[in-house]
């Protein structure tokens, strides 16, 4: 029959069996139909709210079932790479599970919520001058020293959490043609690709969207693979966006994601950090829903697409929108500025109805 119970572990039968589950009831995650939007555009354009995980992002439900795995394998360190957000929810469930996090972030390169969010919850945090790529280098040789359990996203424990967003999707909706993820080291757009193919091993509907990858501008290596038909990506040295969670010049997942979009019959498209926050702005002002600028790349993705012509009037979009606005308050700043400052000050309450007045 149709899965039972909620979250992401309602989809017990097509993830692995861990001893014990390590869980904040993660996933069943709110598909939210973005009306302003649609009508602006002329597509149905859903947002696939993963930003109201426990920890504020999509890692959380890979992390449930990573860390649920190192916890029945009496591991007591963990560790992982991260732009932040697999940090946050690592660091979370590694406590959970009574587990010690190590962290090894991109020296200065990951947003102001997500380091306070990591230390607040008492991991290791080992700063590695260089990218993200070169922490990611150094946590590969700490797991293959048996040092720690690597949870990055090479670990496969966590792709088969992650792809219940599939699952969800084809719950919320009849018609889904497009799917749009932002891109960094690929391991979502290839999870979530994996979950529509196994859709049908649950009696859900075997839906096929096109999978759409986007990647920021400055760090698109994925981006050229698929321009230039590569099966495989050139390192990015020294990649550089606002989006500093996609901000990955390597990505690990890289076969795994141009797999998926060509079977899919997907594209992988790129965007500037100016369409990035005025995307964010654009979601903020007709929505009501701030998210960080690498979620706000699959809107600035879609934007780019309609305008070309590459999705047509009336699909059926649904945009993954991965990580929670208040995690990155410099990025928060800029959206503002863009949206016009609308302040004021009032000394004193008669005064503060004075502007109310003029306001009104
Ligand atoms: N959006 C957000 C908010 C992310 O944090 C990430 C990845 C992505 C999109 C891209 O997902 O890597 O599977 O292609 N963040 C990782 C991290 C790298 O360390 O938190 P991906």
């Amino acid at each position: 029959g149709s899965p039972r119970g909620r979250g992401v572990w309602r989809y017990r039968d097509l993830l692995p069996r861990p001893r014990r589950i390590v869980t904040m009831g993660e996933g069943s995650t709110p598909l939210v139909k973005l009306e302003n939007l649609s009508r602006a555009m002329g597509v149905e354009v859903y947002g696939k709210l993963e930003f109201l995980n426990p920890t504020g992002s999509f890692k959380d439900r890979g992390m449930t079932v990573g860390v649920s795995i190192a916890s029945s394998f009496s591991y007591r360190l963990v560790v992982a790479a991260s732009t932040g957000n697999t940090a946050a929810s690592m660091a979370a469930y590694a406590r959970r599970a009574g587990l010690n996090p190590v962290i090894l972030i991109p020296k200065g390169g990951i947003a102001s919520g997500k380091l306070s969010q990591i230390a607040a919850l008492g991991a290791w945090v080992l700063e590695v001058e260089g990218s993200f790529d070169d922490a990611l280098d150094a946590a590969r040789a700490a797991a293959e020293k048996g040092l720690a359990y690597s949870l990055n996203s090479i670990n496969p424990y966590r792709l088969e959490g992650q792809k219940t967003i599939a699952f969800e999707i084809l719950e919320d909706v009849d018609r889904v043609d497009h799917v749009v993820v932002p891109v960094g080291n690929a391991g979502n757009i290839s999870a979530i690709w994996k979950g529509f193919k196994e859709a049908g091993l649950l009696g859900l509907p075997s839906m096929r969207p096109r999978m759409v990858g986007v990647q920021a501008e400055g760090a698109s290596p994925l981006y050229r693979a698929w321009v230039e038909k590569m099966d495989s990506v050139e390192r990015v040295r020294n990649p550089s966006t606002i989006a500093s969670a996609i901000r990955i010049g390597n990505p690990v997942n890289a076969a795994k994601a141009l797999a998926a979009v060509r079977e899919s019959d997907g594209l992988i498209i790129s965007v500037s950090d100016a369409e990035i926050l005025k995307a964010a702005a654009t979601l903020a002002e007709n929505e009501g829903m701030l998210v960080e600028p690498a979620s706000a790349a699959s809107l600035a993705g879609l934007i780019k697409l309609r305008n070309q012509g590459i999705i047509a009037s009336g699909s059926s979009v649904v945009l993954i929108l991965t990580g929670h606005g208040l995690k990155d308050p410099r990025a928060l700043e800029f959206i503002a500025s863009s949206a016009g400052v609308r302040r004021a000050y009032a000394s004193t309450a008669e005064e503060a109805l004075l502007k109310l007045e003029e306001i009104a």
